[in-house]
Order: C-alpha cells, then structure tokens, then sequence
C-alpha cells in the first residue's frame, strides 16, 4: 500500500506533529513525513523536523507580504516534496485560498474542543479551554477536521471525548486534551490511509 505524503505547517512547539511522526516511525501510521513548514523561525516545530531528518522550511508573511505570494511560497516546499495531504498542528496563521485550492478537500487540523462548538475566529489555544469551562460543559475533546476558507467549519472526521469535571482549571483540561490530540490525529490519518475515511 502506497504512503501518505504529509506535510505539516505548524507555529510552535509542534508536539502534535511529533505525534505523527512517532507513528510513523513506528510502523503504526502509512504515512511518510515529507516536510515542515513554520511561520515562526523559532518554533519547536522546526526543531523537531531537524532532529528527525525532515527537510524544514521557515515561511512567514515578514518575508512575504504579500497573501499570493506566501501561499505560493508554500505551495512550491510542498510541491518539491511531493505533498499530498497537509497537516496543520498549531498553526496560527489562516491558510491562504490558493494553497486550500491547490490542496484541495486535503488540508486537515486539529481543534482542542467539540466543534462545532467553541471554533471560529479568535478561538485558539487557552481560550478555546476557558470557554469550555465558563459554559460549564460537561465533556470536551479533539475534533480533527478538513480546512476550508471558513475558521473551524469544514467536515469534521473525528472526535474524542473526555470528562470536564468540576475542579478542572485551564491548564488540567487543556494537557488532558492535548493527549486525547495525539492519539487521534495519527489515528484520523491511519484511517484516511486505510480508505476507511473518504477525504
Ligand atoms: C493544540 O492544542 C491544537 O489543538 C491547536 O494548537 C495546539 C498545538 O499544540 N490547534 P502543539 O504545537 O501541537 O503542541
């Protein structure tokens, strides 16, 4: 069976790709790792890729202004390196319309609630946990989800559930979450990989 070709774009530290690449390594995803792409020049994402032999890419908006000329500054790394589904794992820029064009129906994230819940604009990282708690929600969890123009919105592909329990704080939900996170995104692709989702 053919691997998947990955790439990944991701802003920080990157512990979600890491998940990936894991089990990949580990004979437990068919999926290849291709090539990293981060918007900031001192993520723990690109630090990751070098440890591990993944050709790495800085590409931000500060040495391409301009949106058409990012997007194909994005399209070309992955091009090289033959990408057929990307992977965003915390990356806080919103992808252009040419780059979800190109790739098209083949640009998956990860969301640290139950979307439809708790997405759209502004919602990342703490606030997304503080806003779970404020509803007072009984449960929260990963959605991985396919990437249109719209924040949040495009067809959700799976989702785990854990517990929201009266003493949680932003910081107990959030690191439980993120490791229902990196049980689900390579499990989604394995998934994808063995045609068992249609994407
Ligand atoms: C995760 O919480 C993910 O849900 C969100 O950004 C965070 C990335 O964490 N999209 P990491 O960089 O993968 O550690």
């Amino acid at each position: 069976m053919a691997k998947l070709n990955l790439g990944f774009l991701a802003s920080h530290n990157g512990s979600n790709m890491q998940s990936i690449i894991d089990s990949c390594n580990k004979g437990e995803l068919d999926a290849e790792p291709r090539c990293v792409i981060s918007n900031n020049s001192k993520s723990g994402a690109l630090e990751r890729a070098k440890d591990e032999g993944i050709p790495a890419y800085h590409i931000s908006s500060l040495k391409y202004p301009e949106q058409e000329d990012l997007d194909d500054a994005i399209i070309e790394a992955f091009e090289k390196h033959n990408v057929e589904i990307i992977v965003l794992a915390g990356y806080m820029k919103k992808l252009g319309d040419k780059v979800i064009e190109r790739f098209n129906g083949r640009v998956l994230n990860i969301h640290p609630a139950l979307l439809p819940k708790f997405g759209g604009k502004g919602m990342f990282g703490e606030k997304v946990h503080k806003a779970v708690l404020q509803a007072g929600e009984t449960e929260s969890g990963p959605s991985v989800h396919l990437v249109n123009n719209e924040y949040d919105k495009g067809r959700i592909l799976a989702q785990k559930k854990t517990k929201v329990y009266p003493d949680d704080t932003v910081d107990s939900l959030s690191s439980r979450v993120l490791e229902l996170e990196h049980q689900i995104y390579p499990e989604t692709l394995q998934k994808i990989a063995q045609g068992e989702i249609k994407i």
